[in-house]
């Protein structure tokens, strides 16, 4: 691991987390852009993970294909998703690496090999709010705040065709219940965590309580 680059006591993650189309992606950019924080999405790194193996014919059931995959690839997210350099902003959101990203990110070395690079990513930046499924069990188990994100599983759905259409929609029960089930790090709501129901709130007021909850946590010391 590198040296940080700010003292911990510095360091203010907010770690968002929740299932598909819970409007976790919009609300953690935004918060970001309101406290001046880095973001970072760290379904875009699994989904990269995916999509070389299918640009590469790797059975993503193959563990240590997978793994060693996982390690080698360069990936870089932020505006842009650039694996090894080559821009995937676009295509590490089709159906065919949707359906291939469940059983990338089962996999227990590809899960460790992003959680470091994840726990990088942040110390480098001095902070930042990360969004997933695990950032607030697992990978910043010390965030300074936690939120995981809810909405009815009607306003998920219709949240993801408005995105990308009905196939995308339908498809997140089956990535939800996946990502709840599997062995490894699977979506759960941390004990500390602040559980926020996005349905029928617009991302403005949903930001706003995540802002002021943050507010009533800059206790100096407390780590991350
Ligand atoms: O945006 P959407 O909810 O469709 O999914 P995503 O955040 O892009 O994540 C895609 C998949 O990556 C999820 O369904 C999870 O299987 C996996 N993932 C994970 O396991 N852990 C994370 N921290 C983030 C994503």
């Amino acid at each position: 691991m590198s040296e940080p680059s700010s003292p911990l006591e510095e360091i203010i993650v907010v770690a968002v987390d929740g299932p598909a189309g819970s409007g976790k992606s919009t609300v953690a950019r935004a918060v970001a852009a309101r406290l001046g924080l880095s973001y970072l999405d760290t379904g875009a790194m699994y989904r990269s993970v995916a999509h070389a193996a299918l640009c590469e014919d790797i059975d993503t059931e193959d563990g240590e294909r997978m793994a060693e995959l996982a390690r080698r690839l360069r990936i870089e997210v932020g505006e842009q998703v650039l694996v090894d350099g080559v821009d995937c902003t676009r295509a590490i959101r089709s159906s065919e690496v949707t359906r291939a990203v469940t059983a990338a990110a089962a996999n227990p070395q590809v899960r460790a090999e992003m959680v470091r690079r994840q726990r990088l990513w942040v110390q480098d930046r001095g902070g930042g709010v990360v969004e997933g499924r695990d950032i607030g069990t697992v990978v910043f188990p010390d965030a300074r705040l936690k939120v995981f994100l809810t909405a009815s599983p009607e306003e998920r759905a219709r949240r993801r065709a408005a995105e990308a259409g009905d196939a995308v929609a339908t498809d997140i029960t089956r990535r939800d219940q996946a990502d709840s089930s599997r062995a490894h790090s699977p979506l759960a709501t941390a004990e500390d965590a602040v559980t926020i129901d996005t349905t029928e709130r617009t991302v403005d007021d949903v930001v706003d309580e995540i802002t002021g909850l943050l507010a009533q946590r800059q206790l100096p010391g407390k780590g991350w």
